[in-house]
């Protein structure tokens, strides 16, 4: 045994997980007993029979290597025996929810997924349970409860050990198996997809651009797209995971995969493009010159489903965040298959998934995911398309045309209002909220409200209540706006508005989406007194 230092640590009151886990500053979790002290909490509450298996692993930002060697210390010295690492301490969130489904009791995720990283970027931790999915939330309020109480925390001074090589290490009473992090998740996505179609696909000159904004998908992405499809070498761009990735803000939307949305409605446009964020759970998905929006994303890899090996015996069921647009619903319709509505984060889909009541899920905030594992899956999206591609030898466009014409567009946009003060950002729902008797049957722009409420999910399952999940507004032709605040943020808080209408006739679905919505956006910023009240002309991100 190795000595094991019981280390005290002061209560931190900040260290309530929103809806991906503890974000925060790199700074932040960089202070003396930070870390500690919440992963001291995260063990206490995880309470990990003996005998049982954590998986760790990140993003590969900036205090990712340094924070799991914290983590395998800590996970000695409260006597977890077996650990199995990512090499380098990598690991894509998908990867290391497959990684966990097979046998382990849990696993820490270490990243701030989309938001930029470095010693002046964010840092995150998260804890994912044996389904491989985000813990719930009765579990981050007891982790929060525990981490703002703490007294010590355990951590053990291990002998000499590396997490640069592939294999079994005996370091004290820890085993640890440091794993290559792109092969097992690899294997999973050709059980999946039909690789020979995808294969034969670029052989026939197929041209695909995938930018990994230098995060984690960069190695998976080579090895799959690459390596095992034959993919032209080079068509990963971006490809090396960098602590900082590179400068860049690595989200994939239109504004910040700016290479990628270059290319791809430049003169030379390929005919796919791709991108996927910090930790490899989002995916942007384009066609030559076209956007696909993620919600109707969803509803194309939902109509398509069949197509693919993976999901040949067709769908169980889908679900769709509640800010994500209704294209998903029309599908399941017409399939006659349950659609459940959650509130936003991945974790809502979980219990749904583990109950065998849905087989695809997905979020208007570029994430999209099946039963495969309890995290969404940026690559997974993106081999989906291509395998869908590959059957129906159709453009990316085509078949999203295709689509609007069996079962209507979903016009669809979302304002993001950063870093807006708190007390600001608050009392623009509280504006909203007041306001939400007196909005049914009254006219907006021309529209009738039909009724508006502040969104309460049950879930299916276990009976719980999640309240306060967004002001909706719903309007008697079916276009919707919805507000609410982000979780996710680290500074002041985020507004975001989503806005949508559906539309049906054949001659009114090739409108420019700006020109589709102005009506409601203007409705939208008025009824909420969005510039009066945050002194904002425009929004900081519009997707
Ligand atoms: C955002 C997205 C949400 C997603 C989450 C984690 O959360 O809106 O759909 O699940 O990131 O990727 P938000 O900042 O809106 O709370
Ligand atoms: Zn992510």
């Amino acid at each position: 045994m190795f000595p094991t230092h019981v280390i005290a640590t002061r209560p931190f009151s900040d260290q309530t997980p929103g809806t991906s886990g503890l974000r925060k500053r790199t700074s932040v979790f960089q202070q003396p007993h930070y870390l500690e002290n919440f992963v001291q909490a995260l063990l206490d509450e995880a309470a990990l029979p003996a005998g049982s298996t954590l998986v760790v692993g990140g993003d590969g930002r900036f205090f990712n290597r340094e924070a799991t060697h914290t983590i395998v210390r800590m996970a000695a010295a409260n006597g977890i025996t077996h650990v199995v690492v990512g090499r380098g301490g990598l690991l894509s969130t998908p990867a290391a929810s497959h990684l966990i489904r097979r046998g382990a009791a849990g696993g820490i995720i270490l990243s701030a997924s989309h938001n930029p990283g470095g010693p002046e970027g964010d840092f995150g931790v998260k804890y994912n349970a044996a389904n491989g999915g985000p813990a719930p939330e009765s579990f981050t309020n007891a982790v929060a409860a525990r981490a703002a109480a703490l007294a010590s925390y355990r951590i053990t001074d291990l002998p000499p050990y590396t997490l640069d090589l592939i294999g079994r290490q005996q370091v004290g009473h820890l085993t640890l198996d440091v794993v290559d992090p792109v092969s097992a998740y690899a294997d999973l996505m050709a059980s999946l997809f039909d690789f020979d179609a995808i294969r034969a696909l670029f052989a026939n000159g197929f041209r695909l651009r995938m930018d990994s904004m230098h995060a984690i998908t960069g190695p998976y992405a080579v090895e799959i797209l690459e390596r095992r499809l034959g993919a032209a070498s080079g068509t990963v761009i971006n490809a090396v995971p960098l602590p900082d990735f590179g400068g860049g803000h690595p989200d994939p939307n239109l504004t910040y995969a700016q290479e990628l949305v270059e290319e791809m409605f430049g003169p030379d446009a390929l005919d796919f493009g791709a991108a996927s964020d910090g930790d490899g759970d989002r995916n942007m998905i384009l066609g030559r010159r076209f956007f696909v929006t993620p919600s109707d994303s969803l509803a194309v890899l939902a109509a398509n489903a069949t197509l693919v090996p993976g999901y040949r015996n067709g769908l169980v069921g889908v679900a769709r965040s509640m800010p994500t647009s209704a294209a998903v619903d029309a599908v399941a319709s017409t399939l006659g298959i349950p659609c459940f509505e959650t509130p936003t984060g991945w974790k809502f889909f979980g219990n749904l998934l583990d109950a065998g009541r849905i087989t695809l899920c997905g979020e208007e905030s570029f994430g999209t995911g099946s039963n495969h594992v309890r995290e969404k899956d940026g690559l997974w999206a993106v081999l989906f398309w291509l395998n869908v591609i590959a059957v129906r030898r159709q453009s990316v466009e085509e078949i999203v045309r295709a689509h609007w014409g069996r079962f209507g567009r979903n016009y669809y946009t979302r304002y993001d209002y950063d870093a807006v003060p708190t007390e600001v950002a608050n009392g623009v729902m509280a504006h909203l909220r007041a306001q939400l008797d007196a909005l049914p049957q009254r006219a907006l722009g021309g529209r009738t409200v039909r009724a508006a409420d502040d969104f309460v999910y049950t879930d299916p399952i276990d009976g719980s209540t999640s309240t306060r999940q967004g002001i909706r507004i719903l309007f008697e032709d079916g276009a919707r706006i919805v507000y609410r605040l982000s979780g996710t943020g680290t500074e002041g808080a985020t507004i975001r508005l989503y806005i949508e209408r559906r539309e049906t006739a054949p001659e009114r679905l090739d409108m420019e989406t700006a020109d589709a919505l102005r009506d409601l956006v203007a409705t939208a910023l008025s009824v909420a007194e969005i510039v009066e009240r945050t002194g904002r002309t425009a929004p900081t991100v519009m997707t």
